[in-house]
């Protein structure tokens, strides 16, 4: 089943040309890895394809949905870099942060019932957090409340989700810990599309790569087709680059 189809799709912010004619199909289940320099584009590519900004050349197509016209926002799941400042005395409780991403999408506030109870316990046994529901998130650690917004994310049943850095400014400890909850969401056939300040991590959990050289257009490639040599590339920084 085909979840998101990119033609020729080109970008440029007003006095900064960013993407060049990129182009890549993912399917159910794939674990597409966005990988370049600082500044090569991953942040922009995947905001456009959130409708966060608009694009104007090329074709975008989300469920077989021109994205346009695509409205089922629920099957879209978006995972930021890590919310570095959240202040300790931040009020709301991780049930509170969670169902908030429920009940927007309903429509109404307040009505908890039991089947929002099991799907609460679910997403928070996925990302390792059963019984931190009423936890108030400024008291978590950074990778915790890392996790509180996966488990956001989850709550609306996405098949598609979307992440920019999730691990970045997390400690090590905790970014092996979410490695391994995207690694199984994947598993269990939720889409994935991420970028990472860790390439070679990023390398080893995707099935597939855009790799943004110099010229804003990614190159998309199955790794399994990748050769060793073309790997170390990545790895030196040749195609694609590390955070610095
Ligand atoms: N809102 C903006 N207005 C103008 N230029 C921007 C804006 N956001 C990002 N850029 C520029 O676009 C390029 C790509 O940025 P970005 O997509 O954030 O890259 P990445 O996520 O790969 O580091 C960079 O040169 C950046 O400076
Ligand atoms: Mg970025």
């Amino acid at each position: 089943m085909e979840i998101l189809k990119v033609e020729n799709l080109s970008f440029d912010y007003s006095d900064t040309s960013v993407l060049r004619d990129v182009s890549f199909t993912l399917h159910k289940g794939d674990f597409l890895g966005i990988i370049g320099a600082n500044g090569a584009g991953k942040s922009t590519l995947i905001k456009i394809i959130l409708k966060i900004l608009p694009y104007s050349k090329g074709k975008i197509t989300l469920f077989g949905e021109d994205l346009s016209r695509f409205r089922d926002n629920h099957k879209i799941g978006y995972v930021s870099q890590k919310a570095s400042s959240f202040n300790s005395d931040f009020p709301a409780t991780v049930k509170e942060v969670v169902m908030a991403n429920l009940y927007s999408r309903k429509g109404f506030w307040g009505w908890y019932g039991s089947e929002d109870k099991k799907k609460l316990d679910d997403v928070l046994g996925k990302v390792g957090l059963s019984g931190y529901e009423n936890r108030r998130v400024g008291k978590l650690s950074g990778g915790q409340q890392q996790r509180v917004f996966i488990a956001r994310a989850l709550i609306s049943d996405p098949e598609l989700l979307l992440m920019d850095e999730p691990t970045v400014g997390v400690d090590a400890q905790s970014v092996k810990q979410i490695m391994d909850i995207i690694t199984s969401l994947n598993k269990q056939g939720i889409t994935i599309i991420m970028t990472n300040h860790d390439t070679p991590e990023l390398v080893r959990v995707s099935d597939k790569l855009l790799i943004f050289c110099e010229h804003g257009n990614g190159e998309f490639v199955s790794r399994a087709n990748l050769t060793m040599s073309q790997i170390n590339d990545i790895f030196a920084g040749k195609r694609g680059h590390h955070h610095s």
